[in-house]
C-alpha cells in the first residue's frame, strides 16, 4: 500500500514516534542493505537523539556484502551497533539481540548498581515503508504479529513481544518517511522497491540501475539476457536489444519501451540481475 505524506503527516509521525521511544531501551533503525543512506529517514537523529541504536541493514541477501561491510564500520564510527539481517530467510536474528544487549549494556549496569532488579531490554523497530519492518518483527516473535501494510505513525493497541530471554520489542513498528528532495535518491527508492508509485519517472529508474549494473556486473548482466552489447554502447541499444531477445514488440515491430523499463525494473528489485548495494560509502555525503 502506498502512502501520501504531507507535512501533518510527517509532524504526526514524528510526533507518535517520539511518545513510543519513551518506552524503550534500544531503538532498531532499519535501513535496506542496498541502499543504507537513501533509505533512512531524513530527520532521523532528530526522532531518535541519544537513544542508543542498533541499524539493522536489512535484506542483506539482495546486497553487495563487501559494500556492507563498509557500512558497518561506517555506522559504528557514528556510535550505532550495526547488523546485517535477511528476516526473509531468517539470518542474523541472534545477532540483533547481541547488539541490544552491547547497545544498553551501560544503562543496564547502572540499573544493577542502583539496586534494580534485571529486566528485559525494551525495544521498538522504526523505518520507512517496505523496507522490511513487520517481517523482522514476524521472524523475531516467531509467529505472524505485525501486518505487512503501512500506516504511518504507530497504531494505539501496542503490546511486547518476548524475542529470546533478554529482550522485548514492540509489536507495531514507528513508520517515517523517506527522503523526498534529491532525484536520484528517488530513483534509488524506486529501484529498490520502496517507492512503487514512482515519484519519478520510471524510464529514469531503469537507466539509472542498467548504468550501475552495466558498471558493476556487465558480464552478468549480458549473460542474464542472452544479448551481447557493447559495456560503451548508448543505453537505447541496451534497451533494444534486452526488448528484442525478450519478444517485447509492439506493432511495427517495434521494441515495447514501456515494456522494457517494466523488465528491467522488475529483475532489479527481485535481484535477478545480481545482489547490489547501490549507495556507496565514499560516494556519499555523509
Ligand atoms: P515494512 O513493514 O517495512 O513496510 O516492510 P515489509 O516487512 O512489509 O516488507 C516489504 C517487502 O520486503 C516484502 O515483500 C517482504 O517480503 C520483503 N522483505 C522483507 N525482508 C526481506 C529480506 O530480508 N529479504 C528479502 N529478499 N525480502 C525481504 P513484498 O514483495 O511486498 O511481499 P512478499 O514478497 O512477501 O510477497
Amino acid at each position: 500500500m502506498a502512502i501520501q505524506w504531507y507535512p501533518g503527516h510527517m509532524a504526526k509521525a514524528k510526533r507518535e514516534v517520539t511518545e513510543q521511544l519513551k518506552k524503550v531501551d534500544v531503538v532498531f533503525e532499519l535501513v535496506d542493505a542496498r541502499i543504507p543512506y537513501s533509505s533512512r529517514n531524513p530527520m532521523i537523529d532528530d526522532v531518535i537523539q541519544q537513544k542508543p541504536r542498533v541499524v539493522i541493514l536489512a535484506k542483506k541477501d539482495m546486497a553487495n556484502l563487501k559494500e556492507l561491510e563498509k557500512w558497518e564500520s561506517y555506522f559504528k564510527e557514528q556510535g550505532f551497533y550495526p547488523v546485517e539481517v535477511d528476516a526473509k530467510h531468517g539470518k542474523g536474528l541472534k545477532q540483533v539481540e547481541q547488539a541490544a544487549i552491547e547497545a544498553t549494556k551501560e544503562k543496564m549496569a547502572r540499573e544493577k548498581e542502583k539496586g534494580l532488579k534485571p529486566r528485559a531490554i525494551r525495544a521498538m523497530i522504526v523505518g520507512i515503508p517496505n523496507v522490511g519492518k513487520s517481517t523482522l518483527i514476524n521472524k523475531l516473535a516467531k509467529k505472524s504479529i505485525a501486518q505487512t501494510g503501512n500506516k504511518p505513525g504507530v497504531t494505539k493497541q501496542q503490546q511486547w513481544i518476548k524475542v529470546g530471554n533478554a529482550l522485548q520489542l514492540l509489536d507495531t513498528p514507528g513508520i517515517l518517511w523517506p527522503k523526498f528532495e534529491d532525484q536520484l535518491i528517488g530513483k534509488k527508492l524506486s529501484l529498490t522497491g520502496a517507492i512503487k508509485d514512482s515519484i519519478v519517472h520510471l524510464d529514469e529508474v531503469a537507466i539509472y540501475g542498467l548504468e550501475f549494473i552495466i558498471e558493476h556486473d556487465y558480464d552478468r548482466l549480458i549473460n542474464h539476457y542472452n544479448i551481447s552489447v557493447d559495456k560503451e554502447a548508448p543505453i537505447l541499444e541496451w534497451f533494444d536489444a534486452i526488448g528484442r531477445r525478450r519478444g517485447l514488440l509492439q506493432k511495427g515491430n517495434e521494441v515495447d519501451y514501456e515494456a522494457v523499463i517494466e523488465l528491467i525494473i522488475n529483475d532489479i528489485r527481485n535481484a535477478k540481475l545480481g545482489t547490489f548495494t547501490f549507495d556507496l560509502v565514499t560516494e556519499m555525503d555523509v
